[in-house]
């Protein structure tokens, strides 16, 4: 059986991507500050561009300093620094990962865990797996061998398959974490906690209260620099196929008997296959003006930046309420926000009027950021008034209850799970599949048909008016709960 050694080396391919210095480092860096990070410890970047360790452990520490501010403490970095070391490697050569495996083990010295981080273009994944496994660096007895693998994992179910297998031939399951950081953020994680540590809102969590539930996942950024990715892409792979599936997982999945990782990920996989297949009408594709000029897009692109769908679950708890999910670029605001629409009371005593037999109904928003907290909107009394019930918030904001310290970035919590050995908040390979399984069909109409027509939305719109229409249909209406 696999000891763990006393110390521990990330070893992070693609090391001078943006996702390095933006985000990796920074949440090593809050780590090591916090004491929380294993005490001999080595963080190693491996990349096609030559760097001596200095000009590497230089250039991270302008980037982090630009990305922490204030929170930047230049004494920690002179320490933290000196656990960073840079060795250049082509990620397809093998004889580099034999100098790569030398280097590690010079700078070791002893038994040591390995964490291989890969921050690399996707098409790059199999090839590292394969050389990790011939240079024998997938394995040891003297210390654990763990892969984290960023998204996207597979542009559809098919080659989601081919990977998961390509990366089983050389490490267990126990071994991959398919990151999402979407499962890292403080207030998607807090869903479980407001879910299963109260009493009060579960026996409501289901069809006889429950009217409808709409995930919003609403960006202000366009497609910036990442067109060549993104054009390929499309919303439904990089938003839709991962973290707003995994939002709709937390929301409605069954309470596992514990946090532990396998208890929790098998109530996400069985409210996923739980998911009736997504008809064409259900869904509305559509861009935003101005996407076809953007640098690295094709000028007769119809890739969209924004969708919507409507799903339902086909299971006792939540048969026959409409789950609507909205996601886009370059709109009017970034809120990413889950917003529970109850049904309105059986009968309306107060003010009751001819059309319409109920007041606003009860709302629960659960706002993911920016302006992380919960509400709930219910009716009170006018005071002075006879019979005039107004609707007022309950709120809850992280910055009034735990004090104005930014939340912590979700690299940081899935870094220190990933080196502590709790996958929980990592995908695994059947919930992946699931995830695509479920996208496929949508991906597979809209490149064949033309139904529905790709619409197009103003910039700095809340999306295209036929989203407005979708919902107008059902006689509802998208809410956004949490800007108030
Ligand atoms: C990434 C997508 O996974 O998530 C990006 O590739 C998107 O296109 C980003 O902008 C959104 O993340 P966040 O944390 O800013 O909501």
């Amino acid at each position: 059986m696999t000891q763990t050694a006393d110390q521990t080396t990330i070893v992070i391919f693609g090391a001078s991507g943006d996702l390095t210095a933006r985000k990796l480092i920074p949440a090593l860096f809050n780590q090591y500050r916090k004491g929380r990070l294993p005490h001999t410890l080595h963080i190693v970047g491996n990349a096609r561009s030559q760097y001596s360790h200095d000009a590497f452990r230089a250039y991270l520490r302008d980037e982090t300093q630009n990305y922490l501010g204030d929170e930047f403490d230049a004494a920690i970095w002179a320490d933290f620094s000196q656990t960073i070391w840079y060795q250049a490697g082509n990620a397809t050569g093998a004889e580099d990962y034999a100098q790569l495996d030398a280097f590690l083990t010079e700078i070791e010295n002893g038994p040591a865990n390995r964490l291989y981080y890969l921050s690399v273009a996707p098409f790059l994944y199999e090839p590292i797996v394969q050389h990790l496994g011939q240079q024998g660096m997938a394995r040891s007895k003297e210390g654990w061998r763990r892969i984290v693998i960023e998204k996207p994992f597979g542009t559809d179910l098919a080659s989601a398959q081919a990977l998961n297998e390509a990366v089983h031939e050389v490490f267990g399951e126990d071994q991959i974490y398919r990151i999402d950081h979407y499962l890292g953020k403080e207030t998607a994680q807090n869903i479980l906690f407001f879910r299963f540590a109260n009493t009060i809102f579960e026996p409501v969590w289901n069809r006889n209260y429950v009217d409808h539930v709409q995930i919003t996942v609403a960006e202000s950024v366009d497609v910036g620099h990442r067109a060549g990715y993104y054009d390929q892409a499309g919303v439904l792979r990089d938003m839709f196929q991962n973290h707003l599936l995994q939002l709709l997982s937390l929301i409605a999945m069954e309470p596992p008997a514990s946090f532990e990782a396998d208890a929790l990920r098998n109530e996400k996989v069985k409210v996923l296959s739980a998911v009736k297949p997504i008809p064409p009408e259900n869904t509305i594709r559509a861009q935003y003006d101005g996407y076809c000029e953007a640098e690295g897009v094709a000028e007769d692109s119809i890739t969209p930046t924004y969708a919507a769908l409507k799903l339902f679950i086909n299971n006792w708890r939540w048969q026959g309420v409409p789950f609507y999910l909205r996601s886009g670029k370059a709109l009017a605001t970034k809120a990413s926000e889950v917003v529970v629409v109850f049904k309105c009371p059986p009968h309306m005593m107060f003010n009751p009027n001819e059309d319409d037999d109920c007041f606003t109904p009860n709302i629960l928003s659960l706002c993911i950021q920016p302006d992380e907290g919960i509400h709930l909107k219910f009716e009170a009394k006018v005071p002075g008034s006879y019979l005039d019930a107004q609707s007022v918030d309950m709120e809850f904001h992280y910055r009034s209850s735990f004090g104005n310290e930014p939340l912590p970035d979700a690299y940081e919590r899935l870094l220190l799970d990933a080196i502590n050995g709790d996958a929980s908040l990592f995908t695994r390979s059947d919930e992946i599949e699931m995830a695509w399984k479920l996208m496929d069909p949508i991906l597979k109409n809209w490149a064949e048909t033309d139904h529905p027509p790709v619409v197009t939305y103003p910039q700095n719109s809340m999306g295209p008016v036929e989203a407005d229409k979708f919902l107008a249909q059902d006689g509802r209406a998208w809410r956004e709960e949490c800007e108030h």
